[in-house]
């Protein structure tokens, strides 16, 4: 049994511990490294207090789950390039996605895991079997090129739809950009939401529709849905602190409401960039010029202006030297929407790791995900935080892609079905 499982002797490891410590404190009479530190507090919001059995509905009359549900604990994320340009093809593929995420997000299987005949081959996977729906989304994208002439399907272009321009500090790896369909499978265990990608991988393969182009596995949810606590980047700061919560926020930049074609109200548009964070560097930094980069404190997460968490920023409040406290070239300054003429946008990002880098450093980052009715939304912030972020010292952009997100299909029908229909 380890001590984990053995109260007594954790007990015993505890008391023993403090008394030694507690000896060569007084002993040395200097302060012991790390006493003042805060100790890790195990969140206790009911949304994180995590129920394997929740389900979201994949059907239904609004935006696609995995926008506005309140972001899970892990990712799965993956985009395709379509390998044929028929429109009948990406018309079956849509559809046979949109029925496999409607059983995956119950938690059923897309089939059978151990076939009767010896010869047979499993229609899923297997390896999400007991593991319970972990409140699994699905959320399904559809690329710049699905609208060009390839697939005759240009009539139906979302208005605002196009590649997004180029951004200053861009570093793109190709191979980590762009994709003609995009998969979030976001899920409170990795291993549902990895199973999901791999059995709708497996869907696009049989149908000869689409191949693979990049994914990224994520953890630690770097963003905060209504009622759930602030969690961390791997910078070691609290981020979400300032996301969409509001039925009203969404209303206004999140999703399309503008009148245009029926089937594209309340769709929205995904901006992905794979954002490698060299944190070993991050590491080397002084706390205190880390604030600076943020502009809010580490430990509380509260800006530099104010005393609490959900303080208000105060971009105008100067020190007694003049200078503004909360330095204009800081991450949240750029970026706040009181700078930036009242734009807000929807993160849901998630760290990642690649292991280590080819020269043994480590590899890992975060997948920043927005949504937004406008992707000059994002645009517009990028390109500041491209141009003076304090943070881009410590940051590169090396993968991008944009997708349209269509509304939720309703009961019987599938991702952008009408599409099709004309
Ligand atoms: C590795 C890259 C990034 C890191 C580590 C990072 C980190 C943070 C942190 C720690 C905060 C403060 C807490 C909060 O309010 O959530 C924040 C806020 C914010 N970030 Fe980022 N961020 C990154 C990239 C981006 C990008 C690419 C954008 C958009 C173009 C962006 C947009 C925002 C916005 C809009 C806020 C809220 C600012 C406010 O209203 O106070 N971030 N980010």
């Amino acid at each position: 049994m380890s001590s984990k499982q053995n109260p007594a002797r954790e007990a015993g490891n505890f008391s023993r511990r403090h008394l030694l410590k507690g000896a060569m404190a007084s002993a040395l009479a200097i302060p012991m490294v790390g006493s003042a530190h805060p100790k890790a507090v195990a969140q206790t919001d009911p949304e994180d207090n995590v129920d394997l059995s929740k389900e979201h509905a994949f059907y239904g009359e609004a935006g696609q789950a995995g926008i506005d549900t309140p972001p899970q604990r892990y990712i799965m994320y993956m985009t395709f390039d379509m390998t044929s340009t028929n429109p009948r093809d990406l018309q079956v593929l849509l559809a046979r996605w949109s029925s496999a995420i409607a059983q995956l997000m119950k938690g059923e299987t897309i089939g059978q895991v151990e076939p009767t005949r010896d010869s047979g081959v499993g229609m899923d996977t297997g390896e999400a079997l007991d593991l319970g729906p972990a409140s699994l989304t699905v959320t399904v994208g559809l690329g710049p090129r699905i609208f060009g002439d390839a697939f005759g399907l240009a009539q139906h272009k979302p208005a605002l739809m196009r590649e997004l321009v180029q951004l200053p500090s861009d570093n793109m790896k190709p191979e980590l950009s762009g994709g003609d369909l995009s998969l979030q499978a976001c899920a409170d265990d990795p291993q549902v939401a990895y199973h999901a990608i791999r059995n709708l991988a497996r869907i696009a393969k049989e149908t000869g529709a689409a191949a693979t182009r990049w994914s990224v596995l994520g953890f630690g949810r770097a963003s905060a849905g209504k009622g759930q606590s602030t969690p961390r980047n791997l910078f070691g700061f609290k981020d979400g602190t300032r996301n969409l919560t509001e039925k009203s926020d969404f209303d206004k930049f999140v999703w399309i409401n503008d009148g245009g074609p029926a089937w594209q109200q309340q769709g929205s548009y995904q901006v992905v960039r794979k954002i490698e964070m060299r944190i070993e560097n991050w590491d080397t930094d002084r706390v205190s010029d880390q604030n600076n980069v943020i502009g809010r404190h580490k430990v509380s997460g509260c800006p530099l202006s104010g005393k609490q968490e959900f303080d208000t920023p105060d971009f105008t409040k100067k020190d007694e030297s003049g200078n503004l406290v909360i330095p204009p070239t800081s991450h949240i300054s750029l970026v706040a929407h009181e700078n930036n003429a009242g734009i807000k946008l929807l993160r849901r990002s998630y760290n990642y790791t690649d292991g280590l880098n080819n020269l043994g450093m480590m590899n890992a980052g975060l997948l920043f995900i927005s949504y937004q009715k406008d992707p000059a939304q994002f645009e517009i912030l990028q390109t500041k935080l491209g141009a003076s972020d304090a943070m881009n010292e410590y940051i590169s952009h090396i993968g991008s892609g944009i997708f349209f997100v269509p509304p939720a299909p309703k009961e019987g029908s599938y991702i952008g079905a009408e599409m099709f229909e004309s």
